[in-house]
């Protein structure tokens, strides 16, 4: 059976590396932990010199990572791939900060990951390249002689043809990740995004609705939503109710409904927009009714745009208890933390809403785990964001648009007085659109998709 290779530019390694809030890690960890193979990319370390990769085994995956320097760390991961290509595949082109020599960069350390990467390749091992640090990448490992099979998975949206184009550079990057042999993306809209950008500014020919065709070579275009373990989250979470953090939350709520939110303290998730929504919750609420619990762990913060937002969040917060606080209740509690993905299951079960509304997002597991934690004899209500990808799929939650501060209070309200009947049907419906899938059966359709494989000898997901 072929190897597969995965390559991102985060890679949780199991124990070290800290702050591995993101979707990329928690789709791909439960594959590789059951099929093995090599995953290769960045340490998590910046350090003065660039040093050959260091190699840890831990279960069946092997774990090749090389450091940052200063100067790549600030060109490739803060400047353009945060300050230029995240905003800019998200339609938030006012947050892009582009500077000529960060795009150098950015191409130089795909560059410098296919020159470490190639020596430890086998001629039949199957790689799949992750996300928008490494575009270039797919061109890169072909500019070295490798033959074999070659994916890329994009974890996040891909706009328009007019709003990609505001990248400087994205023309030959949209033609490196072309070499690959098949792309992969979160939903329809997002493929058929990036095959117009191809199309209009890469030279690239569209030769049938999931194929493109650049300088006589084939690229297949495949559509693999990401998911989570829904059984087990939904375990995991029950389990919290013995617990610590949980009971501690839920004794000082002292009854009131509380509604939740969790994310990466990031531009697109649409955090000043919910705080705004929140706020006129309250003004319409019952003071100590209700109190909204809002964890946004920190990340990417030497990206400007990132520190502005948690100076504004915090003050967000502050006027919002300020108003309307009373000597013994606040209604809203940020914490500026992680908290362990056990904690969170805890917190997201206890959670009469879930407030998940991003600008856009790719996916949004975040979502997907809200569900998954319910009690299905009393679940709480999803108010999702039209813009997230796993809108498509959560039909039955209640979809909003984050740009609509008063729609959006008006749903968190009817999600509050939603009777139980209601409640559980939408649950339903939305838990039947998870409850079959896995983060190990998406990689299995993607690898599957990639090319051949005797598949039939590995066990089925999740036994
Ligand atoms: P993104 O990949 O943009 O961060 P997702 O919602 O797809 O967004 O994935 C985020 C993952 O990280 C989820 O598994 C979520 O539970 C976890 N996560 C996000 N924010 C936090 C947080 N503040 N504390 C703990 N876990 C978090
Ligand atoms: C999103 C991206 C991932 C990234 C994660 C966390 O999920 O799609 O590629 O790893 O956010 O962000 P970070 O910058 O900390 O890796």
């Amino acid at each position: 059976m072929s190897r597969i290779v995965v390559v991102s530019n985060r890679v949780p390694v199991p124990q070290g590396n800290a702050g591995q809030a993101g979707g990329l890690a928690v789709a791909l960890l439960g594959l590789m932990q059951r099929r093995g193979g090599l995953w290769f990319g960045w340490s998590g370390a910046v350090t003065d010199a660039a040093a050959p990769p260091g190699l840890t085994q831990r279960g069946g995956v092997g774990y090749a990572t090389i450091d940052l320097t200063e100067a790549e760390h600030r060109g490739y991961y803060t400047g353009y791939s945060n300050g230029v290509l995240w905003p800019m595949l998200h339609g938030l082109p006012h947050l892009m900060s582009f500077r000529r020599q960060d795009l150098d960069i950015y191409r130089k350390v795909n560059r410098r990951f296919a020159d470490n990467l190639v020596p430890l390749l086998r001629r039949d091992d199957r790689i799949w390249v992750h996300d928008y640090h490494l575009l270039a990448l797919p061109g890169a490992l072909r500019q070295r002689g490798v033959l074999g099979a070659t994916g890329f998975f994009l974890h996040v949206p891909f706009p328009a043809p007019d709003a990609a184009a505001v990248a400087p550079g994205i023309r030959g990057l949209v033609q490196d990740v072309l070499q690959a042999d098949l792309l992969g993306f979160q939903t329809l809209a997002d493929r058929d995004n990036f095959a117009a950008t191809a199309v209009g500014f890469a030279g690239a020919a569209r030769l049938a609705e999931d194929v493109l065709e650049l300088g006589g070579r084939p690229v297949r275009l495949g559509v693999f939503p990401a998911e989570i373990a829904a059984p087990e989250f939904a375990a995991t979470a029950a389990a919290q109710a013995a617990t610590e953090p949980y009971q501690l939350l839920s004794r000082s709520l002292r009854g009131q409904a509380l509604l939740l939110g969790v994310d990466r303290l990031d531009p697109t998730k649409g955090l000043p927009e919910r705080l705004e929504a929140f706020r006129r919750v309250v003004a319409r609420r019952t003071p100590r009714s209700l109190a909204m619990l809002q964890i946004a762990a920190p990340s990417r913060e030497d990206v400007v745009a990132y520190r502005r937002l948690r100076q504004e969040l915090d003050s967000a917060a502050g006027a919002i208890n300020s108003e309307f606080g009373e000597p013994d209740w606040v209604p809203l509690r940020l914490l500026a933390r992680p908290q362990t993905r056990d904690t969170v299951a805890g917190f997201m079960r206890q959670a009469r809403v879930g407030v998940v509304t991003p600008l856009r997002d790719g996916m949004n597991l975040v979502a997907k785990e809200y569900v998954a934690a319910q009690d299905p004899a009393d679940p709480g209500v999803l108010v999702l964001s039209r813009f997230a990808g796993a809108a498509a799929q959560l039909a039955a939650a209640l979809l909003v648009n984050p740009h609509d501060a008063e729609g959006m209070a008006e749903t968190i309200c009817a999600a509050l007085d939603m009777p139980l009947a209601e409640r559980r049907a939408r649950w339903r419906e939305c838990w039947a659109a998870i409850a079959e899938t896995s983060p190990e059966g998406w990689g299995e359709n993607f690898l599957r998709a990639l090319g051949p494989d005797d598949l039939a000898r590995l066990p089925a997901a999740g036994t």
